[in-house]
């Protein structure tokens, strides 16, 4: 079943966007239009606005030019999300998977393609909903995939109604993680599972936030803790069965990056950040339990 409708948030759930910091999200997201992203995407036509995982080709005179450089981000975006997937494998075509935070459709498409299963996307930008829901008419998988201009920490869907959910580099939209758990808590059944990747702050270093702030504010986000992520899943009633820090594979994507003409001030954030140990790479899965 697909929602797909706006007005499946029911009465008595606040609108998707109320607060200053929900509509400057929003608003960073409808801004992204001609982007990097949409660049990086043109071949396969998935757009993700995560990062990406593994390495590249660092023989001298290799991937000396700005396509093939974009060619190989764009691998590592979708080997990210190939990555994220394996924790669901085994998902079969009949179940159903929640999207919180489902950007321009990138990481629902390459659930369906893989599981052939239902995926119900949510974002607060009315931008990526419109982008995602044509995509999702061009593949010809919008009797399965469906976008809803939808608030992730307050979805008014029902209980029980998701075998999983996901959250592909999302959670740091919000400055709390604990409802925002709760809420996936409540919509995932008893002995589903939520899987997530993220970046967060690797308490290790006691000057972490020196660079995590620098990047909070050029994304207009909140990391948060290593701990805080742990805290948050057990307060929900997710017990986490695997738990993956893979910072040396998060960092060659931005040293990549670093070559390419679109490079901005945010690389050698993450680059210092993975090399200092203030930012941690992590893919967690966790089950819902029953208490
Ligand atoms: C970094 S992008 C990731 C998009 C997508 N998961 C991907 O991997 O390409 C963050 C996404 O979270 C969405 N978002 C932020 N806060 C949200 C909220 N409270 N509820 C729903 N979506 C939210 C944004 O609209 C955007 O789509």
């Amino acid at each position: 079943m697909i929602i797909n409708d706006i007005s499946s948030n029911k009465a008595g759930v606040r609108p998707p966007i109320d607060s200053d910091y929900e509509r400057d999200v929003a608003r960073l997201y409808d801004d992204k239009q001609n982007d990097f992203n949409l660049l990086l995407g043109k071949d396969t036509q998935l757009v993700h606005h995560h990062f990406g995982i593994g390495d590249f080709d660092r023989r001298p005179g290799a991937l000396a030019d700005e396509e093939s450089v974009q060619r190989r981000l764009h691998e590592l975006e979708n080997s990210q999300t190939d990555r994220l997937l394996d924790l669901l494998e085994g998902f079969g075509a009949e179940q159903r998977i929640f999207d919180g935070g489902s950007g321009r459709g990138g990481t629902a498409f390459m659930a369906h393609s893989r599981f052939g299963c239902f995926v119900e996307g949510a974002t607060i930008s009315r931008y990526q909903l419109d982008f995602a829901e044509r995509q999702a008419r061009d593949r010809g998988c919008d009797d399965r995939v469906g976008f809803n201009f939808m608030n992730m920490l307050r979805t008014g869907l029902a209980p029980g109604s998701f075998d999983a959910a996901l959250t592909n580099e999302t959670t740091m939209y919000v400055d709390d993680l604990k409802p925002l758990f709760r809420e996936f808590a409540r919509i995932v059944k008893i002995g589903g599972r939520y899987v997530f990747a993220t970046w967060a702050i690797n308490e290790t270093n006691s000057d972490a936030r020196r660079l995590t702030d620098a990047i909070d504010d050029h994304y207009v986000c909140t990391m948060h803790s290593r701990g805080a992520y742990l805290e948050a899943l057990l307060d929900a009633g997710f017990i986490p069965y695997s738990v993956e820090q893979m910072d040396a594979e998060a960092l060659p994507y931005w040293e990549l990056r670093q070559r390419s003409e679109h490079r901005s001030t945010i690389e050698q954030l993450f680059i210092d950040g993975y090399r200092t140990r203030s930012v941690a790479y992590l893919m967690i899965a966790a089950e819902r339990v029953a208490r």
